[in-house]
């Protein structure tokens, strides 16, 4: 199996947004699947071309390329940083890559589905440059928003021409000083691929695919395929390797998508075979909605009209937008609240875990400090972190009291849930399993609030009915510690691997430990899990 997440960018730093929308759950997913025990990669990397850190460089009076291997580092830096575990966290600018691009590019022209076109193209008089895609920007035709950014207009989303943008500038030196030339582009001929797209689709869109995607997917393809340029007028990214087309280069989007091919050989020269080229493979993607279209359309059209072999989707996992109406969810580096300076004040557990929480995975989701105070400090320290820690203290203070033999299976309760939370992430339902994981947790704090357990230990010396009945209690609360300690696994590496020393496990956490009996190692003194977030919001106001 391979998993993957969306590339990100590395013009700016992700965002939390970014981060809830592709890696965080692809990487929550793939740990679930090794701990299942399952053959999995999961495969990441920083996607370095595009005119933005074309632009960004330009700005900085750098190559793009230095300014794209400082931010791939320190975005890799960063993902390691919130625990995220990828096989291989690599990037599009590589030998692997280039090679993986052409071999399909020229696939695709050698079958007959790459077409030499002619456009006009924005060129700007002062920088002596085309402008292609962000380069040029103005205000929209449609909604008259000064949002018009090459092909795009980022207000009402409508895809644009840059010869339809009104007063266009240009985004490096601000002038208007525009003009339009006729050019020469390569197109990928989605039409002549649109009967084998649909057959893709109909086919493994069965495999749990969410269902925006799907209909996404088949409304564009209702209004049928059109030739889609593959090819940009700029100079940073690979060079078309195709003669009379030496200024241009490939566009963004072709060699993005092949780099979890040339990301994976990047990994291991010999093994990516394995996975990319067998039939088997199961190819599970994360990524945001506004990247939907490029990988159920253009991508499986590059790898089908190539014909070499490469294997298709299986699960297109898209999500919605966690967006954020009064704090900044900045993409400019090192403003607003991203994926950096979210760490000033919380832990990647933490982050973790409420991002989860507030997953958009079918529909966009609001993110507010109130929601974010009350997922950490009511589900993650109230009920999940103090009972891990109560039902730890009391049971090492009352030691002769508690089971030596416990075993999870002997609870119905407990399993029901655990059951739940596998078949959830199987089906890829992500929101459903943190439910489960919040039930069990649940499911202690009812037993603990309604036994009492800890007024039975005070009774138990000289009443051998209650001493019964605490070792009883027991077994179902171990049981649950237990289990919670593994379900966290996917959310909250850090504290369910803290939480599993007490139970004499040192190593990664698998399924499997749920059938093996509870071993409590009584040494240490059971430590708070979680902290709750206190005077804390002052910090997160300067976001607003
Ligand atoms: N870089 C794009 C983004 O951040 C996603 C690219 S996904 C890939 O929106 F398929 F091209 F890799
Ligand atoms: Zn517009």
């Amino acid at each position: 199996m391979i998993v993957t997440s969306a590339l990100p960018y590395v013009y700016s730093i992700p965002h939390l947004g970014n981060f809830v929308g592709s890696v965080l759950p692809a990487d929550v997913y793939s740990k679930y699947l090794k701990m299942k025990g399952d053959d999995v990669i999961f495969i990441c990397g920083s996607d370095q071309h595009g005119t933005p850190i074309e632009l960004a460089a330009v700005k900085k009076g750098i190559e793009p390329e230095q300014l794209a291997n400082e931010m791939h580092e320190t975005v890799k830096k960063l993902f390691e940083k919130y625990e995220c575990t990828f096989t291989y966290y690599g990037k599009t600018h590589t030998q692997e890559n280039r090679e993986v691009t052409y071999n399909v590019f020229n696939e695709l022209y050698n079958n007959g589905y790459i077409l030499e076109r002619e456009d006009m193209q924005a060129y700007c008089n002062v920088d002596k440059r085309y402008l292609t895609d962000r380069f040029i920007q103005g205000t929209c035709p449609y909604c008259k928003k000064r949002s018009a950014r090459g092909d795009q207009c980022d207000n009402c989303g409508r895809l644009l021409e840059p010869t339809q943008i009104i007063e266009p500038f240009c985004a490096i030196c601000g002038k208007s000083d525009i003009k339009f030339l006729k050019t020469k582009n390569l197109a990928l001929e989605l039409n002549k691929l649109e009967g084998n797209v649909k057959e893709f689709i109909k086919k493994n869109s069965k495999h749990e695919w969410s269902k925006d995607a799907i209909n996404k997917s088949l409304s564009m393809i209702k209004e049928e395929l059109k030739p889609r340029d593959i090819t940009r007028n700029m100079k940073w990214g690979f060079p078309v390797p195709l003669a009379g087309y030496e200024n241009s280069v490939v566009y963004v989007w072709f060699d993005a998508v092949l780099g979890y091919i040339g990301i994976t050989q990047e990994w291991d020269a010999r093994r990516w075979r394995d996975y990319w080229q067998n039939e088997h493979t199961q190819l599970v993607q994360f990524l945001g909605k506004d990247n939907t279209i490029f990988h159920t359309i253009m991508w499986p059209a590059m790898l089908i009209g190539s014909k070499l072999g490469f294997v298709l989707p299986y699960t297109i996992k898209e999500s919605q937008f966690l967006v954020s109406k009064k704090l900044k969810f900045s993409k400019s580096q090192g403003v607003g609240l991203n994926m950096k300076s979210a760490l000033e004040f919380l832990g990647p557990d933490y982050w973790r875990f409420a991002l989860m929480y507030m997953y958009p995975e079918n529909a966009d989701s609001e993110f507010t400090q109130e929601s974010l105070v009350e997922v950490v400090n009511t589900v993650l320290n109230d009920k999940i972190g103090n009972l891990a820690q109560r039902v730890l203290k009391l049971a090492k203070s009352n030691k002769e009291l508690i089971n030596k033999d416990i075993k999870v299976s002997g609870e119905e309760r407990i399993s029901k849930i655990l059951d739940k939370y596998r078949d959830s992430f199987d089906k890829l339902q992500l929101k459903k399993a943190v439910g489960a994981v919040v039930e069990l947790a649940d499911l202690g704090n009812e037993i603990m609030s309604k036994k009492e357990p800890w007024i039975l230990a005070k009774k138990a010396k000289e009443n051998v009915a209650h001493a019964k009945e605490f070792t009883e209690i027991f077994d179902s609360l171990i049981a649950i510690t237990y289990s919670l300690a593994i379900a966290l696994y996917p959310f909250t590496p850090k504290a369910s691997k803290e939480l599993l020393r007490y139970f004499s496990i040192k190593s990664e956490p698998t399924l499997k430990l749920l059938s093996d009996p509870v071993n409590l190692d009584f040494s240490a003194e059971p430590k708070p899990l979680f902290q709750k977030m206190t005077n804390k919001d002052e910090k997160l106001r300067k976001y607003e």
